[in-house]
């Protein structure tokens, strides 16, 4: 801290003469404040920087003071980046007059960069930039926070409305049942009143984001757990021309797991996998590969395709509650995927190419 205000005082020593420095502790304020200042007079001409705006400028003092912007856009130190930035800048404030920049840099940090001339400043222009990069977090998770809480509430009254008709259908089921045990197909009405219950289940644990409801945990084989998922969606996946590919390696591989939550999330990225194939329109063979890797204590559960792949648009809103780029999407498979594996202690990871395939990595503690 003392080194830099050294340096401070040491470069402002090079800017102008000393007297002025002790005369002018206000000055001596500005030059040290965190956020970066500069002033240009009605010439274009920089009549005054300070040690923040230089830093970010990553020029020294000297070089700026006294230069117009010209001058300072021909500095061979200043990076590429720098001078186009600076060049929009320029423009963005003679021609549209706008007073506010929005910026991020080249390390991902995101500034504010506020004009100030007029009348108030008697022909100079003051430019001030500040780092915002802690509020566009905050707002950013405020964001995020109000898209799950809303996602919370329109899930309970979809939840509740679409209980009513599964629960007629059940009951009619069940009154099928002894017909269908005379016609020695009774697995049928079996199946029905399973998957109409694992869809109660969905509604009620999954999309009811406002009460997550903790994993009710069970030790089970993550082969085994795979090998049915691959079961129900293959029917489907020939119907659509895809290959399912199934890798069957370790047995005895085991995962501590809410069974429902977990196939549910499997199911969700096959059908998305079935779902980008598709969109192909046949241009290729559809597979989806699905594979384990054990890494120390965990384990990887990638599931491929060679479908349509993503843009980079739809890779940073992926896990966005209601995010979809299908007509009849709705945008939850991978939101509610998401907190049901973090719920779980794992993470997933994505890798995708636009145009050639996707691959989803499901991370797991294993037991
Ligand atoms: N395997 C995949 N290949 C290409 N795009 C995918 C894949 N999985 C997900 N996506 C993209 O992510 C979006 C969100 O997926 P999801 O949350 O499951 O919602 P939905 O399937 O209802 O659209 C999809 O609309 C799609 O654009
Ligand atoms: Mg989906």
């Amino acid at each position: 801290m003392i080194s830099e205000f050294q340096e401070a005082l040491l470069d402002t020593v090079g800017a102008c003469p000393p007297t002025q420095i002790a005369n002018n502790k206000y000055e001596n304020v500005l030059e040290n404040l965190d956020s970066g200042i500069m002033l240009f007079d009605s010439d274009g001409v920089l009549t005054f920087i300070n040690v923040q705006m230089a830093k970010l400028l990553e020029l020294p003092r000297s070089s700026l003071a006294g230069r117009n912007l010209m001058q300072i856009l021909h500095l061979p130190e200043l990076s590429r980046f720098k001078k186009k930035r600076i060049m929009r800048i320029y423009k963005e404030t003679i021609f549209h007059r706008k007073r506010y920049h929005e910026l991020i840099d080249e390390y991902g940090r995101h500034w504010l960069m506020t004009v100030t001339y007029g009348d108030q400043m008697d022909g100079d222009f003051l430019f001030s930039l500040k780092d915002v990069s802690d509020y566009k977090q905050i707002e950013q998770t405020a964001y995020q926070n109000d898209k799950l809480a809303m996602l919370g509430r329109i899930s309970a009254s979809i939840a509740h409305e679409i209980r009513n008709p599964l629960t007629a259908i059940r009951g009619f089921i069940q009154l099928l049942r002894p017909h269908l045990m005379e016609l020695g197909r009774d697995e049928y009405a079996r199946i029905i009143l399973t998957e109409i219950d694992r869809a109660n289940d969905i509604i009620y644990e999954f999309l009811n984001s406002s009460k997550p409801s903790a994993p009710q945990k069970t030790a089970v084989s993550v082969m085994g757990l795979l090998k049915e998922v691959v079961m129900l969606t293959e029917s489907e996946a020939l119907m659509k021309g895809c290959q399912i590919a199934l890798d069957e390696n370790d047995e005895l591989m085991k995962v501590s797991i809410d069974v429902k939550q977990i196939k549910q999330v499997i199911l969700n990225m096959i059908k998305n996998a079935m779902d980008a194939i598709e969109s192909i329109g046949g241009e290729r063979e559809g597979c989806i590969d699905i594979h384990t890797v054990l890494e120390g204590s965990y384990v990887h559960i990638c599931i491929e395709d060679n479908g349509l792949g993503m843009d980079h648009n739809t890779l940073s809103r992926l896990f966005d509650p209601f995010f979809t780029t299908k007509e009849s999407g709705t945008g939850l498979g991978l939101a509610v995927s998401y907190r049901i594996i973090k719920n779980h202690g794992g993470f997933i990871h994505v890798d995708s190419q636009h145009g050639m395939g996707t691959q989803f990595k499901i991370t797991l503690p294993v037991v």
